[in-house]
């Protein structure tokens, strides 16, 4: 039989759990998640696995990301099915705190990062987002103090400010970032795919679809402006309303204006009916 993981609820609880793990040695890798578990969030756990003796996987739904016009109250909530889940992937903790454990009352500090969190991506459409990310993420690591944290791809420009927070305030940890998992038409896992309707659904992949295209014409030298031109069009056309569609440079996520200007990452967010999807992908 399987066992399922400790289930953490409070800071005291964690610590107390936390201690003998690290004794043990071999290491702790964390997999920060807001739960409504997919594919992805199962494969960051089974990377975690290949790192680390133990594993430890957070499900907070983290009110500091979302601004109130979002869809903090809506955001699907799975947690049964989320223990499942990590039951059968052998994951040593799950660390699910309350809102009140993690902001109790006079709670007054925030982390503000810089640097790619002001690179005019999601934080032009979601000015909150990295500082909710960044503050909740440096707790996350400061109360489970793994070894190694594990991120996905699909939020890029999470992974990159993240990444760099983990190194300015000498955290004593590997930020790893994984591969986006996608369905077989090329659409990216998101806990927030549930909300598409199957018309909806039947356009999304036109994103990653775009991606690549564009991807593979920059490559060939075409000019990486009409490039996004046109992929910004084809994407309109399939009926998204656009937010961005960028070439940037992978690591600062400044803009380049050609392929000598660095390792280019192109990123996008757009909205199809109430739907806000992002994706990105290396040139
Ligand atoms: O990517 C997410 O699920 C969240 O932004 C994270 C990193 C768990 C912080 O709440």
């Amino acid at each position: 039989m399987t066992n399922r993981p400790q289930v953490l609820r409070t800071v005291a609880a964690l610590r107390r759990a936390m201690t003998p793990y690290r004794k043990a040695g071999r290491g702790i890798a964390l997999v920060p998640t807001m739960g409504a578990l997919h594919a992805g969030h199962l494969k960051l756990v089974a990377e975690a696995r290949k790192r680390a003796r133990r594993v430890v996987v957070s499900i907070f739904v983290n009110p500091t990301q979302f601004a109130p016009t979002e869809d903090f109250g809506s955001y699907p909530r799975t947690f049964d099915a989320d223990m499942k889940a990590l039951t059968a992937l052998k994951v040593d903790a799950v660390w699910a705190p309350t809102v009140a454990e993690m902001y109790p009352e006079g709670f007054a500090t925030r982390v503000a990062p810089e640097g790619a969190a002001l690179a005019g991506l999601e934080d032009k459409f979601r000015p909150h987002f990295f500082g909710g990310v960044a503050t909740v993420v440096s707790k996350l690591f400061t109360q489970v103090q793994p070894d190694f944290a594990l991120f996905g791809q699909k939020d890029y420009q999470q992974l990159r400010v993240v990444t760099q927070m983990a190194k300015d305030l000498d955290l004593p940890l590997k930020v790893i970032g994984i591969p986006t998992v996608r369905e077989k038409d090329g659409l990216a896992l998101s806990s927030r795919n549930v909300y598409l309707s199957q018309a909806e659904r039947a356009v999304a992949p036109t994103l990653h679809r775009v991606l690549k295209t564009s991807a593979q014409r920059i490559k060939r030298g075409e000019p990486i402006e009409m490039v996004m031109e046109e992929g910004a069009s084809d994407i309109r056309h399939a009926g998204f309303t656009l937010d961005y569609l960028e070439a940037r440079h992978a690591l600062s996520l400044k803009p380049v204006a050609s392929v000598k200007d660095g390792p280019i990452r192109l990123l996008v967010a757009a909205k199809i009916g109430k739907t806000r999807l992002i994706d990105n992908l290396a040139v």
